[in-house]
């Protein structure tokens, strides 16, 4: 990709970069492209900053937004490596296609991210579980009021020094009166509507002295489908059992990955339909091992309680030979270097 790259002074604090809250401190520079007359134009990597927009960008009114997450990580030797960014930019585009959006370039997103990342590599936190996470969004910016696909988008990636997401565990509720996604809709890609409907429910969550919630699905509200902005895993008897993805749950790198290395090592992992009653029986009878949380965010997350009508499940802590435990360590290896690469998902920059 032929980018202008303009160098600015940088704002790096090693203390912020160690210490900032997930999300809210931004390195020096952004990539930036834009869509017009049917194509993209070059992308630039230029200093942080203010954009400008008109008053009325269309993705404002009718939500033509989408967004990806991914982190880059230091290597123990020093090298510098993108998680699986070509499944990103693949799920960028699945993302792009169902609302009518231009398709993002491979060039673009893959040489133009690595090319950010380079720029701005000393922006990776060193601490434990540190990374740069990279957030690319695509967004329209018509001038318009009319409910139609745009004519022009901006593509924008910035990229934020973070630590773990969450400290300990997170404590669920199952709250019925809310859906986050329903069958053929836009559960399955990364549109940042579904964000905002999760809102509510969560802050509800948390008035309740929750996390967030574990999402059930619409039609039945009987099967479990996600948890908060993660996918979701039990562990029941040794087998590792995760809803079945469909239009309605999000296929997160994350939980792809965890998937291989459980399969790797010889654990049985069943992608299937899971009734929310399945997991107050396994509990109440003792079966259930483990619940965690995975996400590109979190990684994995032990959950440590969830709440369903009436009923509380308690669910046993991390102890060193848990499934799930041995699995983040494992993914954290293969980040680290240390553990060697075998599925090929590191791309240096
Ligand atoms: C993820 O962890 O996969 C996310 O998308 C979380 C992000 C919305 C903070």
């Amino acid at each position: 990709m032929q980018t202008t790259t303009l160098i600015q002074e940088s704002r790096l604090s090693p203390e912020i970069r160690e210490s900032a809250a997930f999300g809210t401190v931004f390195s020096d520079h952004i990539l930036i492209a834009e869509f017009a007359n049917g194509i993209w134009h070059t992308g630039d990597i230029r200093p942080y900053g203010t954009l400008p927009l008109p008053p009325a960008p269309s993705s404002v009114h009718y939500g033509q937004a989408i967004f990806e997450g991914f982190k880059a990580f230091r290597l123990s030797d020093g090298r510098v490596a993108l998680f699986r960014p070509h499944d990103n930019w693949l799920r960028m585009n699945r993302s792009a296609t169902r609302l009518a959006m231009p398709a993002i370039p491979e060039d673009l997103f893959m040489n133009g991210i690595a090319e950010l990342v380079r720029a701005d590599r000393e922006w990776i936190p060193e601490r434990d579980g540190g990374a740069l996470y990279i957030r690319p969004v695509s967004f329209a910016i018509d001038e318009t009021l009319q409910v139609k696909p745009a004519t022009r988008y901006r593509f924008v990636t910035i990229t934020s020094p973070v630590g773990p997401y969450f400290a300990g565990t997170v404590k669920l509720i199952a709250d019925e009166r809310y859906v986050r996604a329903f069958p053929s809709g836009t559960g399955d890609i990364k549109a940042a509507g579904n964000y905002a409907g999760t809102l509510l429910a969560a802050r509800d969550a948390q008035e309740r002295g929750y996390d967030n919630v574990l999402w059930l699905d619409g039609v039945h509200k009987k099967y479990v489908e996600e948890c908060g902005l993660m996918n979701i895993m039990f562990v029941v008897n040794g087998r590792v059992l995760t809803p079945a993805l469909s239009s309605t749950i999000l296929p997160g790198i994350t939980r792809d990955s965890v998937i291989m290395l459980l399969r790797d090592e010889g654990v049985a992992v069943e992608e299937r339909a899971i009734s929310i009653d399945e997991v107050v029986a396994a509990a109440r009878s003792g079966q259930l091992q483990e619940a965690v949380g995975v996400g590109t965010a979190a990684t994995i997350v032990p959950i440590g309680r969830i709440r369903y009508r009436d009923q509380e499940i308690e669910i046993p802590s991390w102890t060193e030979g848990s499934v799930m435990r041995q699995t983040l360590r494992e993914l954290e290896s293969i980040r680290k270097g240390a553990t060697p690469d075998r599925h090929g998902w590191l791309t240096f920059v």
